[in-house]
C-alpha cells in the first residue's frame, strides 16, 4: 500500500532509554545476540554509522569471551554509495569487514552488501532483495537515524512501498557524512547510494532502532509522537509489530 499525506496508526514502537549511549548500544548488542544464538541460521540486519560502532564492538567481544557463534548466520546491509569499490576505505563493505566480519566467524560468502559499482543498479537491487527471500527474510535489522528521520538511505519523502533501489543523497546527509567521522569534504561524499526501502525493512520480523545523542532527539521524537508519514520515514516503523526504539538519556530528552 502507499500512503498520501499524514495518517494516525496504533504506535506499537516500544521504547527502551538506557542511561547512556554505551548502555544502549550493549542492549541493542544483546538483542543481536539472542537472535544469534536462538535460530539455527539467524539472519540479521546491519546497519553503518558511528552509532553501531559500538554495538558491533560488544558483538566482537561476545564472540571473543562468551564463545557467541555467526558460524551459520547470514547478513544483510541497509545500504552502500555507488561509486565506491568495496575496497575504498569509506565503502560500507569497508566498514563492516573492519568493525565486524573480520573479527568474528561469520562466513564471507554469508555477508551480503549491496555492490554499489554495480553496472546494472537496478538488477543488483533486484539480486538484493531475491537474496534476503532465499535466505528466508531478516529475522532482525538494526537501524540508526539520521537526524532528518531518514532509515538507512531512505531520505524524507520515501514511499511506504518502497524497495531496494538507487537514491540521491540530501545536502544534509552529504553533510553529516563529511564532518571529519567519514569524509572530510563533502565533495569526497558520494551522490548515490543503493538502499534498502522502507518496505524491504519493515518485513523484517524484528526492528530495532538504536539512537544516541542530543542530535537525534528532535527525529526520535517525530518517529515516535509524530503521525505516521513519508516526510519522517522512521515514523513509518510505527505500525511494525516488533520495533523498538533503544535510546539513550540525550536522544529521549524530546518525549
Ligand atoms: P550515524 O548515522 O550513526 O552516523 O549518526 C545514522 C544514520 O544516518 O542512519
Amino acid at each position: 500500500f502507499s500512503i498520501s499525506g499524514d495518517c494516525f496508526v496504533p504506535n506499537k514502537i516500544k521504547l527502551v532509554v538506557c542511561k547512556d549511549s554505551s548502555a544502549a548500544a550493549l542492549d541493542a548488542a544483546g538483542r543481536i545476540a539472542v537472535i544469534v544464538r536462538e535460530r539455527s541460521t539467524p539472519v540479521i540486519g546491519l546497519a553503518t554509522g558511528s552509532t553501531p560502532e559500538t554495538v558491533y564492538a560488544e558483538l566482537v567481544r561476545l564472540h571473543r569471551e562468551e564463545k557467541l557463534s555467526f558460524r551459520n548466520a547470514s547478513t544483510f546491509n541497509l545500504d552502500e554509495y555507488v561509486g565506491l569499490p568495496s575496497t575504498h576505505a569509506q565503502s560500507y563493505r569497508a566498514f563492516m569487514q573492519a568493525h565486524l566480519f573480520s573479527q568474528i566467524d561469520v562466513l564471507p560468502w554469508r555477508t551480503h552488501l549491496l555492490d554499489g559499482t554495480a553496472a546494472l543498479p537496478a538488477l543488483e537491487c533486484e539480486a538484493f532483495e531475491k537474496r534476503i527471500l532465499a535466505a528466508g527474510g531478516v529475522d532482525l535489522w538494526l537501524l540508526g537515524i539520521g537526524g532528518n528521520g531518514h532509515i538507512a538511505f531512505n531520505e524524507p519523502g520515501s514511499p511506504v512501498d518502497s524497495r531496494t533501489r538507487i537514491v540521491a543523497l540530501t545536502p544534509e546527509t552529504i553533510a553529516a557524512n563529511s564532518d571529519g567521522r567519514f569524509f572530510s569534504d563533502p565533495a569526497e561524499v558520494p551522490r548515490a547510494a543503493l538502499t534498502a526501502g522502507i518496505a524491504t525493512i519493515r518485513e523484517a520480523r524484528r526492528v530495532v532502532l538504536l539512537a544516541t545523542g542530543a542530535k537525534k532527539a528532535a527525529a526520535v521524537a517525530a518517529a515516535m509522537k509524530g503521525p505516521f508519514t513519508e516526510s519522517c520515514p522512521a515514523s513509518l516503523l510505527q505500525d511494525h509489530a516488533d520495533c523498538t526504539f533503544v535510546l539513550d538519556e540525550d536522544a529521549a530528552s524530546l518525549f
